[in-house]
This record gives C-alpha cells, structure tokens and sequence, in this order.
C-alpha cells in the first residue's frame, strides 16, 4: 500500500482573541421540507483574509457568535466543519461553507435554543461574523487521494467534510472505490440527499448507503445504523474492506465509532484498529467509556466524533 501521507496545514490563523470579520454569501436548508430537523448549508466570503487558500476540507472554523452567556461573558468558540472542497465552495477559493444544524432542547418545560447553531442558520447574505481558525490536522485526506480507496461513515451533520471531499475527488477524476454510508433518524433527515443521489448514480465506483433509523428495523428488531451496513451491504462493502489500500473516515456523534469497530473485529479486519488489550469473547461486555483501552484507530481510520 502507498504511503499515507497527510498534508501539512495551518492551524488557527485567527485566534479567538483576532479573529476575522468574513460575509455570509448564502444561507439554505439541506433537508428537506417537512423535517422538523433544520440543517443549513452556509457560505462565507473569505476573500482578502489569511484563510484563502489555507484551509482544508476536513479541518473546522470555528464561530463566535455576539453577545454574553449568562455569567456575562463572551460566548465561546463554536466548531464548524468544512464542507466545501479545498479549492472553494463552487470552485471559488474565497468561498468557504458549513453545515450546521439548529440545536433545540427541552428542559423541565424550558425550551433552549443553542446559542451558535441558531446565530448562524438566521443569518441573512450580507451578514457579518467572526471567525477563527482553521483547526484540525488528522481528518483530512492524504497527500495522494488518488492511491485509496474510501469508506465515510456519517451520522447528521457528521457528513459536512466528506460532501467536500467527495466534489474535491470526483472533480479530479477518481478511479477507485468510494462509499457514503449515512446514519439519520427519517428519510427527510438525508442531508444533501439529491447530490449524493445523483453521484451514485453517475459513478459506478461511488456508492450512497443510507441508515435510516426510526422507520423500518432489520429483520432481528434492531435499529439501522451505519455499522449495521457493514453486515447487510457486506457483498459490497466487504471486498472494499479487504483492500490494501482502503481508508475508513468516522464523522458524527460520539459513540458510533464503537459500533463500527465491533463490526471490524467480527469481520475479521483488524488492519483498521489498534487492539490495545486482549478482548473478551463478547464485545459488548466492555463498557462504552472503557471502549478506547481495548480498541483505538489504527493508521487507516481517521474518526472525528463527539
Ligand atoms: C470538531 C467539531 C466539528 C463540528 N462540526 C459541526 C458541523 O459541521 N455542524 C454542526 O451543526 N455542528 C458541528 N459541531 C458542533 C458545534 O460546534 C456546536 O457544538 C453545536 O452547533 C451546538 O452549539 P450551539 O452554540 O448551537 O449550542 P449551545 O448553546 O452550546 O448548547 C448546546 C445544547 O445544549 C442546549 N442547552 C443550552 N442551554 C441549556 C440548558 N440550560 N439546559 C438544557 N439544555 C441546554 C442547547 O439547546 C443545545 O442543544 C462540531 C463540533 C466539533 C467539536
Ligand atoms: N467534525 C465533527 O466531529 C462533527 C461534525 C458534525 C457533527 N458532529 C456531531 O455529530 C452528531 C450528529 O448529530 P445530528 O443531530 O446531526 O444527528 P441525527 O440527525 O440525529 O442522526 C444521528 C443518527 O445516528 C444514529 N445513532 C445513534 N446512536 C448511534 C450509534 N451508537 N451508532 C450509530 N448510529 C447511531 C441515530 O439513531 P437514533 O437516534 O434513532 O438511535 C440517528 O439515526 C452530533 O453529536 C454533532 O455534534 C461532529
């Protein structure tokens, strides 16, 4: 297998103490109507600032929306990822996007809304904010994406980064094998849905799986999630794993990683993970939070959860 090499970036060229004013250039819903989850595909114009040309899909900016939290001070950094491609948001590289999901809780009979989250899905084309970064320096794809072969997994909004990386490998022509599988509770969660459709239907070499899983269950009651296609889809997905030259990128919610890593070792592929402790027979008897002294990624798994 080629060396994986990965490209060296820049990290926080704006702090949160100097960040950089940028201007939303657009600011629409990626899921679709009727979903009661609101998820935003926002652009920014960098132009003239030190991102240009210095952020990688994969790595995140960050956002420091106006105002006070209520100990009176300055509302923290939040976390975006990229989801453009390196060279800009419609081959433009002072366009950057996000992709951000308006996050509501309730609490008690108290409805909260996340200060950043719903700050940045109301902001207007013309708006201003302040941003920092970039951050992040393992989630990227190699310095020779054209030598792998790819499977993403994406729970939410945990595909901003591989829509980027998916136009950045595809608008170069590439030959090899690349899967989606994407996790989200109803059919009007599939986010970007149409582009993804539409790629699979173009490239033989792509694939778009989709885990949706609050409507239909598998044929033993349990739920479909993303490392349930490891078992389904495994006429496909198999052959791909088996290839020396295949990465695996985790992106989403914290946890699901475990799943995934589960499904690895039952198929036999440990080339993915770092078995750190000798496992027990049944896997689900290690607690989640003792997962990681057991089992950890290994150089071809790239995860990037919380
Ligand atoms: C590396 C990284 C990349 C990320 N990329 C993305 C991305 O691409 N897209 C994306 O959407 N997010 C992403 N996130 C998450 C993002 O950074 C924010 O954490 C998220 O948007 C929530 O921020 P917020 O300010 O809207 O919510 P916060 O104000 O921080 O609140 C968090 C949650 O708590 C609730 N809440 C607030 N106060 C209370 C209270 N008193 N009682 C009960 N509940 C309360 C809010 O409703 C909200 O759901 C990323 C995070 C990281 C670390
Ligand atoms: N760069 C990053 O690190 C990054 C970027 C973007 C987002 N995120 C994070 O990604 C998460 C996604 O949130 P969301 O609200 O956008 O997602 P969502 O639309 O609610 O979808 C999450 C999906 O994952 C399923 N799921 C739950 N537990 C799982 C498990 N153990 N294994 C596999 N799948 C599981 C859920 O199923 P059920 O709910 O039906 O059980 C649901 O279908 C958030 O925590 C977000 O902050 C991280």
């Amino acid at each position: 297998m080629s060396e994986i090499k990965l490209p060296e970036v820049e990290l926080n060229i704006y702090s949160p103490k100097d960040p950089v004013e940028v201007e939303v250039v657009e600011n629409y819903i990626v899921t679709k109507e009727s979903s009661p989850n609101i998820v935003r595909h926002i652009t920014f114009n960098i132009a003239g600032t030190d991102l240009e040309n210095r952020v990688r899909v994969g790595q995140s900016i960050g956002i420091l929306p106006p105002g006070k939290n209520e100990k009176g001070r300055p509302h923290k950094l939040r976390l975006y990822s990229v989801s453009s491609p390196t060279d800009g948001e419609h081959g433009k590289s002072n366009l950057i996007s996000t992709t951000v999901k308006r996050t509501i809780d309730e609490l008690g009979n108290k409805l909260y809304l996340g200060v950043a989250s719903n700050y940045l899905a109301d902001l207007k084309p013309g708006d201003k904010v302040q941003m920092t970064g970039p951050s992040g320096r393992r989630f990227l794809l190699p310095e020779n994406p054209h030598d792998f072969n790819y499977l993403f997994f994406a729970t939410g909004t945990g595909i901003a980064p591989y829509r980027g990386m998916i136009q950045e490998l595809f608008s170069e022509g590439f030959k090899n094998d690349c899967v989606l599988v994407f996790g989200c509770p109803y059919r009007t969660d599939l986010l970007y849905a149409d582009y993804f459709e539409k790629m699979d239907e173009e490239h033989e070499n792509f694939h778009y799986l989709k885990s949706i899983s609050r409507e239909a269950r598998r044929h033993d009651g349990s739920k479909f999630y993303v490392q349930t296609q490891l078992q389904d889809e495994k006429e496909l997905l198999y052959p791909i794993l088996a290839k020396d030259n295949t990465l695996i990128y985790i992106c989403g919610m914290k946890g699901m990683e475990t799943g995934i890593y589960k499904e690895l070792v039952k198929q036999n592929l440990p080339e993915y993970l770092q078995i750190k402790k000798e496992l027990p027979e049944n896997l689900d008897d290690i607690p989640q939070d003792k997962f990681k002294r057991f089992i950890k990624p290994s150089m071809r798994t790239f995860e990037e959860v919380y």
